[in-house]
């Protein structure tokens, strides 16, 4: 199975969990910048030799209830139909 394949499984696992913190007060973020350390985290955390991280989802309360839509490029500039730049199916 290609990485994408592989991580893309792990992403949408880790999405279904945030969306089910959040719906319990709870604030989280994709994150993979400490994958640059993955040894030191995996020591620190005792994740055993031999086990990739795929990524980490730091969890919090939040403060504040000012969640707003954050600012998106258009979805006819990043999801094509059929070809690339094509934005609308055919009629
Ligand atoms: C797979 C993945 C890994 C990410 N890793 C990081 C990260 O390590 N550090 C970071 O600041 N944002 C990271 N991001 C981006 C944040 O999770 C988040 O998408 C970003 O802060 C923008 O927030 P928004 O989606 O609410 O606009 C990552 C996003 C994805 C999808």
């Amino acid at each position: 199975m290609s990485a994408s394949g592989v991580f893309g499984e792990v992403w949408s696992a880790g999405w279904s969990f945030m969306l089910a913190l959040r719906s319990r007060g709870l604030g989280s973020s994709m994150t993979t910048i400490h994958l640059g350390g993955e040894s030191e985290v995996a020591q620190l955390l005792g994740i055993p030799e031999g086990v990739s991280q795929a990524g980490l989802i730091p969890v919090g309360w939040f403060r504040g209830d000012d969640f707003k839509p954050a600012n998106r490029h258009p979805l006819h500039e990043v999801a094509f139909y059929e070809n690339w730049g094509n934005s609308k199916p055919a009629r």
